[in-house]
């Protein structure tokens, strides 16, 4: 095995691009707690268990996937599984101001580590109100303009709370085929008003909303498929089509977005082995880096399959895509960060078996 040589550590440098400030390249990307809560409130123990991440050296978290609209308390909401199989637990959620509160102890327990945290906001799918109470997803192509309209206050409201609670930004869910990430794939748009001929439109309207509502510091970022989505459906049918989302990255770039983190189809791979074939989704985040290189208040983030120092190390030397996303080996491990930085090089112990349900649920011991 050929293990890359360590010249220089660049991963514990910090990074000071625009509005994205942290003390190190490594960024914990979103995972859902699944908290106990049927209120879908944080209490004092999604609080501690962000703490420890924090309290491991991680330069930024992302505050796991928060839905936007709450239609069922259940994790339904966001993973859209039928009633007979929803899971035990619940997401938590952020729709309303006296949960402020609880949110500004979340930020306070991580910020006492200097380290930044943004919010992820996500819809997974819209989900329209029967005269019975209950509630009927729709497809993307049937929604009115006026649901649209719902949407676009769900994720303004959202973050407009979550900088009042102190977070350092916002990360809207674009990726892992939720409601954003289809709108904006030519395979599963298919409207004909401006919906449709502009797929960006109502990220560029969220965008513009935001921006005119929170500090002039707060980050807006996105989690991006490298590939526009298409359904497993689709591609059982029309075999895949690999088109790049690089160019869509590109424009929210223009639009004024702060940091882009890659991710893709599938997200959560099996099978990785340290130094061999990890960082699954470089060659995507180095494409868009090169594109966007002398813009130096942008920052590209590449998620999946980063597991060891010296990988992520000589990725950064060779692609200068800045920041390092970590996911399942802080669920592991949420020293990892510490454990490199303090000279212990090994990967991650992390298996990529995909065993863990939560972010707090790995069968095996740190
Ligand atoms: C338990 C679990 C929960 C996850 N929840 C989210 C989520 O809320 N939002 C999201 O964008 N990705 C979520 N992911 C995907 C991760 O953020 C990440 O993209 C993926 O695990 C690949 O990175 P890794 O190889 O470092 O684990 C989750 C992954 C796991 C294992
Ligand atoms: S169960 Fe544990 S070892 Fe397996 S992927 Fe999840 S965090 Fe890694």
């Amino acid at each position: 095995m050929n293990i890359p040589e360590i010249t220089k550590d660049h991963i514990f440098e910090e990074v000071n691009r625009g509005r994205y400030r942290a003390k190190n390249r490594l960024f914990r990307s979103a995972a859902v707690t699944l908290n106990t809560d049927p209120s879908g409130r944080i209490n004092d123990e999604v609080i501690g268990i962000y703490e420890k991440m924090a309290a491991g050296g991680v330069g930024t978290i992302c505050y796991e996937a928060v839905p936007v609209l709450r239609y069922e308390r259940l994790t339904q909401d966001f993973f859209n599984l039928p009633k007979d199989q929803m899971l035990g637990s619940y997401v938590n959620y952020f729709d309303s101001d006296d949960m402020i509160e609880e949110h500004k102890r979340l930020v306070s327990a991580v910020k006492k580590y200097d380290t930044q945290i943004v919010m992820q906001l996500v819809l997974s799918t819209y989900k329209r109100k029967n005269e019975d109470g209950s509630f009927n997803p729709v497809d993307l192509d049937n929604l009115t303009g006026e649901e649209f309209k719902e949407i676009e206050n769900a994720f303004v409201d959202c973050a407009i709370r979550a900088s009042k609670a102190g977070y350092d930004g916002i990360q809207l869910h674009l990726a892992h085929g939720f409601f954003l990430c289809r709108l904006i794939s030519r395979f599963c748009n298919h409207r004909t008003d401006e919906y449709g001929t502009d797929r960006l439109k109502l990220i560029r309207n969220i965008y513009k909303r935001i921006r005119d509502n929170v500090s002039e510091d707060f980050q807006i970022g996105v989690k991006i498929n490298e590939y526009e989505f298409m359904t497993d459906e689709q591609e059982k049918e029309e075999g895949s089509r690999n088109i790049s989302a690089v160019p869509i990255c590109k424009e929210l770039f223009d639009m004024g977005f702060d940091l882009v983190e890659f991710s893709g189809k599938p997200a959560m791979r099996c099978g990785i082995k340290p130094y061999e074939n990890e960082a699954y989704f470089q060659d995507s985040a180095y494409e868009l880096k090169k594109l966007v290189s002398l813009n130096k208040d942008k920052t590209v983030a590449v998620t999946g399959g980063n597991r060891s120092p010296q990988y992520i190390n000589s990725l950064y030397l060779r692609t200068g895509i800045d920041v390092y996303g970590i996911c399942r080996p802080l669920i592991r491990e949420a020293n990892l960060p510490n454990r490199w930085k303090s000279g212990d090089l090994r990967a991650s112990k992390c298996l990529s078996c995909n065993r863990c349900g939560s972010a707090v649920d790995c069968p095996f011991e740190e």
